[in-house]
This record gives C-alpha cells, structure tokens and sequence, in this order.
C-alpha cells in the first residue's frame, strides 16, 4: 500500500496545526512525542570533536532534549517564526532575552506596564548588577517612545496586552519605531498567545510566552518561550540555555506539548467568557471599574480590534468592586467557584487581589492607583457558573 507523502509542507489552518504542528514520528513510529526522562545520550566513538557547548539534542539535555525539541518546532510552527527555544519558564525566557541580546553599555526602552519581573529586572537587578540602563515609557504613547530611543537603544521591551492593566501596544506602530533606531523589538505575548496573535506579522523580533499559561493552559507544568529568526534564537541557545542553564524539564515540554494541542480552542472559551462577565461587570453598580480590552470603554478597544482582528479580546481582566482592599478581599473570599491564586491561563478561574500599598502598583495610571485592582483570569467553566458566582460574591459582599 502506497502511504500519502508526507513529508510534503502542508498550509495548515490554526486548529490542524495545534494538532499536528511540529510532530515527527521518530524510529518509534509513535504517533506521539515519546517522553524521554533521560539526561544523557549515548555519544560515538569518538566524541572529541563534540562540542559541550554544542545546541544540539542527542548529546546531554542541558544542550537540548527529545522533548524539548518537538515542543520548540511546534511553537514555532504557532508562532510563525524560524525557530524557537523552550526555557524552564516565562522568566527564564525574558532573562534569556535580556542576558543574551543587550550587553554592557546598551540602553533598553520598556513599557511602563509590564509584569513585575520584567519591571523589577529593568530597575534594579540588571542595572544595579550589570550596568545597563532602561527608560520606562508610556507605550501608548508613540512620541514618548520616539523620545526615549537612543543611539544605544539595544531592545525595546513590550507586553501586547500588558500584566495587569490589560493596556494594550500598538506593536506594528512600536516594531517601526525599533526598527528606524536600529533596536530590536521583544513582545511577552503571554496574555495573547497564537493564534489569537502573532506578533511576528506586526513586525516583533522576539516573541516571548510564559509557557505556563495559556500554552500549557492546565496549570500543572512552568515553562516559557522566545520564538524569533534563527540568528536570534541560536545565541539564546547557546548562552542563555546551554552556559546559564535556564532548561525546561523533558516532562514539562511533553505536558505543554500536549496542552497546546487544545489551544485555539480553549482560547474561544476564555475569550467568549471573559467578553460576557466584563460586560456583566460593567453594567454593575457595585464595579467601581473594569478594564477589558473587549469593552467599549477600555481606552485601547479599538486598536485591539484592528490588531486582534476581531478574534477576541483576551481572558484577562482588571478591575475592583467599590470600597477599600478590605471589601476587595471580602468579595474574593465570597467567590465559590473562581479560585484566589496566582497565575492566569489555566484551566480553572484565579483571581488575585493586587493592593495599592508600595510595590509597582503606585506606578500605574488611575484609576488602579486608586483602588488597586482585582486582576481575573476567566477559565474554562461554563460562562454561565463564572457570572453566577461573581454575581453571588457581590451580592453578599453589598447586602441590601
Ligand atoms: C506577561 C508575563 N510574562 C512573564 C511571566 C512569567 O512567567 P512564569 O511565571 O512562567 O515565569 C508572567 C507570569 O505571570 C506574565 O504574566
């Protein structure tokens, strides 16, 4: 019997790629990414011309491993970029970025609205260690990013729907202006990952994800990503991975493997979700605001549109009920079914009280300096459980 060729390129829309994108079958025949729990390959004979510096799989996992591999082919493949590398979780990747693509001397332009570890990592340890020099910007502010690039602008350092404000850049209008100044454009793409969007088509270098996210989507596994042209990614390999050693676990990279076979259609729950309960939110009294790009109201809805294309607006929201962070924690604790945790993406519904004592929260705009924000991750219960349960929370929250 003749079998279909192939290894014939197929042009394959999101939901057969998320299922077939970067699986091969190997000597196994296995229709599945075997798991290799193993930290060493058998060498040749002769392995003195082996490099122990070497990005290749085969030789030690550090270097790179079965599992490690097919996951990177697959999120490149989602990603639409030349190659991809797989790090032990989404600061692991930022870091990798960081340490591999800006050296001593360099100059980075960052949003003001980024995810703590990227903020923190941008005012204190890279610049009190290492010397480098970042200016924070208003993003959605295209003249003030102008401004603040410099002959030694290295990287400009962006979230495309930003942790936990839901602000959203303008990455094309942002990757133009990197790209006038000789810089490079990084997007932690962790709160819009493929297929809602792909950074790449707006002109991004480096797209970065938290694996542990949505990507893995199940809340069991960390990793984090940095997908980009090969010339990119092989030094982040190379320095970042291999010498530093931010590696992610076989078993981790075959869970996520797995998890991102459901990805486009989980997102069309979480977003579906999310659009519901901000809408919900935002007719109550009792909201004192809520930010969701899906909103009408959210100062950025319609570059989200253009950008987004009309798949969505996200699973993520911030917002706060009226009253102090006492009646913040009151109503969390009034929640049944959606769960006070950190982290986002996941299979079950987190929310997570942010306050406005110190910390980054004093940076952002009104009103989240104000109130300080609850920021919720919509997951994948049925819509209508998640409006239930908000809808409870307030009402014993605000009794009558
Ligand atoms: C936007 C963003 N980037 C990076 C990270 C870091 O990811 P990880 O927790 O996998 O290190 C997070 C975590 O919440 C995030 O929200």
């Amino acid at each position: 019997m003749t079998r279909p060729d192939r290894t014939e390129p197929l042009t394959l829309s999101d939901l057969s790629l998320a299922v077939h994108g970067g699986i091969e079958l190997d000597s196994t025949q296995a229709l599945r990414t075997p798991l290799v729990m193993a930290n060493s390959y058998q060498l040749p004979d002769d392995p003195s011309e082996i490099s122990w510096s070497a990005t290749a799989s085969g030789l030690y996992t550090r270097n790179s491993g079965v599992n490690q591999v097919a996951l990177e082919k697959k999120l490149a493949a989602f990603d639409e970029a030349e190659d991809a590398v797989a790090l032990a979780s989404g600061v692991a990747a930022l870091h990798a970025v960081f340490f591999t693509h800006v050296r001593a001397g360099d100059h980075v332009v960052v949003s003001d609205v980024v995810y703590e570890a990227t903020w923190r990592l941008w005012t204190e340890l890279l610049p009190h260690r290492y010397g480098l020099e970042a200016t924070f910007v208003d993003i959605s502010d295209l003249d003030a990013v102008r401004a603040a690039m410099r002959p030694t602008t290295r990287l400009v350092c962006i979230e495309a729907i930003a942790n936990p404000t839901t602000k959203v850049a303008d990455v094309a209008a942002v990757a133009e202006i990197a790209h006038t100044s000789g810089a490079l454009l990084m997007v932690d793409s962790t709160f819009s990952p493929p297929p809602f969007y792909r950074p790449i088509r707006d002109g991004a270098d480096l797209v970065v994800h938290s694996l542990t996210k949505y990507i893995n989507g199940h809340g069991d596994a960390m990793g984090g990503s940095v997908a980009g042209r090969r010339e990119l990614i092989e030094p982040i390999k190379a320095d970042a991975m291999v010498d530093v050693g931010g590696i992610i676990s076989p078993f981790n990279a075959w869970q996520i493997q797995r998890g991102t076979v459901t990805l486009p259609l989980r997102l069309r729950q979480h977003f579906g979700s999310a659009q519901r309960i901000a809408e919900m939110l935002s007719e109550d009294p009792r909201v004192e605001y809520i930010a969701y790009p899906g909103l009408d109201s959210h100062p950025d809805h319609d570059l989200a549109a253009r950008q987004f294309g009309g798949a969505g607006y996200g699973g993520m929201m911030a917002f706060a009920v009226k009253g102090s962070p006492d009646t913040q924690n009151r109503f969390v604790a009034n929640l049944r079914l959606i769960t006070s945790g950190f982290s986002l993406g996941h299979d079950d519904s987190l929310i997570v009280h942010t306050g406005t004592e110190g910390g980054r929260v004093t940076t952002y705009p009104e009103p989240f300096r104000v109130h300080g924000h609850l920021r919720l991750s919509v997951g994948l219960e049925d819509t209508d459980d998640l409006l239930d349960d908000l809808a409870a929370a307030l009402n014993e929250t605000f009794p009558r």
